[in-house]
């Protein structure tokens, strides 16, 4: 497994290995089960298979956790051996953003509600470097998970718009065994939080099993969702939401026949924000 550090090496490894297809799995480290399914997919898919490692400063807001970010490089390393990985990139700040640095990669519309409404920079700090990656490494395809529902709505749309010629794969949400999402930010809960994080998941699935009862009143839906957190002292609700999984735009109602919607949460246990997310399909049964 080759680690490198600068952008000329990856170029260099990319020349290196010809026609070779490249899946490429944009992280910040601190691997856990759901980056590593997205590398196993990654592997099954490609001839070379990349990893970029890279916490990157611009999709941090100001208030937000860059400096207690966790990271363990090694594990993370020794992980990615395990899985047959090609090549790990792990660039610093400077090799990233130079001093000299100017540009950024804006996605309008799509970026503007959930998690943007909250986080007004973050979007354009995670388009920005994930164009750079591609850039980068030119990858034949690269490997997100729907855990972040709207950074997979947002990516490809800039895919579509710049016209990157790579295909984006969406991995499935890996879960705990008591349905809470996997997160590098899990570690930050306490042993308290950490057993009662499990209402996002359960706030999910009480109101996809009223979608499959034929319940189509977004108001409704949220209200499942929101009175179940709110039953939680210790959670407490950033946002709740029932969208049109093609737009992020929030329903208003009734949701209109045949359509899906994306159920959403992002909830505080004192600092530490989770966020969770569940695609329900229009062809449900009603
Ligand atoms: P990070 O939070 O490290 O996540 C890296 C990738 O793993 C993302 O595509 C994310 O959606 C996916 N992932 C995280 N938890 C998951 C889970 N429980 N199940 C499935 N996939 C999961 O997302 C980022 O980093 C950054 O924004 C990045 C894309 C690297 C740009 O900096």
């Amino acid at each position: 497994m080759r680690i490198l550090h600068t952008i000329a090496e990856v170029r260099d490894f990319r020349r290196s290995q010809g026609q070779a297809t490249l899946g490429l799995v944009p992280t910040m480290g601190f691997l856990h089960e759901g980056h590593l399914a997205l590398v196993r997919q990654a592997r099954a898919e490609n001839e070379s298979v990349a990893v970029s490692i890279y916490v990157n400063p611009k999709q941090f807001g100001p208030t937000e956790d860059l400096s207690r970010y966790p990271r363990d490089l090694a594990r993370d390393l020794a992980l990615l051996g395990e899985e047959g990985v090609d090549c790990v990139f792990i660039p610093d700040n400077e090799e990233m953003y130079p001093t000299d640095f100017q540009s950024g990669v804006v996605v309008k519309e799509i970026t503007q509600p959930l998690e943007g409404a909250r986080r007004p920079t973050h979007f354009e700090g995670v388009t920005t470097v994930v164009a750079k990656l591609f850039n980068i490494f030119q990858p034949t395809r690269a490997y997100f998970g729907q855990k972040d529902a709207q950074q997979v709505a947002v990516v490809r749309q800039m895919v579509r718009d710049l016209n990157f010629g790579l295909g984006i794969v969406v991995g499935p949400t890996v879960r705990e065994a008591d349905g809470l999402a996997l997160s590098s930010r899990n570690k930050y809960l306490t042993v308290e939080q950490r057993a009662t994080a499990t209402v996002l998941h359960r706030a999910l699935r009480s109101a996809e099993a009223h979608w499959q009862s034929g319940e189509r009143d977004s108001d409704a839906l949220r209200s499942t969702m929101r009175q179940l957190l709110e039953a939680e002292p210790l959670a407490r609700v950033d946002y709740v939401s029932a969208a049109d999984p093609a737009t992020l735009g929030e329903y208003a109602g009734l949701i209109p026949p045949g359509a899906g919607a994306l159920l959403s949460m992002a909830v505080f246990f004192d600092r530490t924000r989770l966020i969770d997310n569940v695609l329900l399909s229009g062809d449900a049964t009603t």
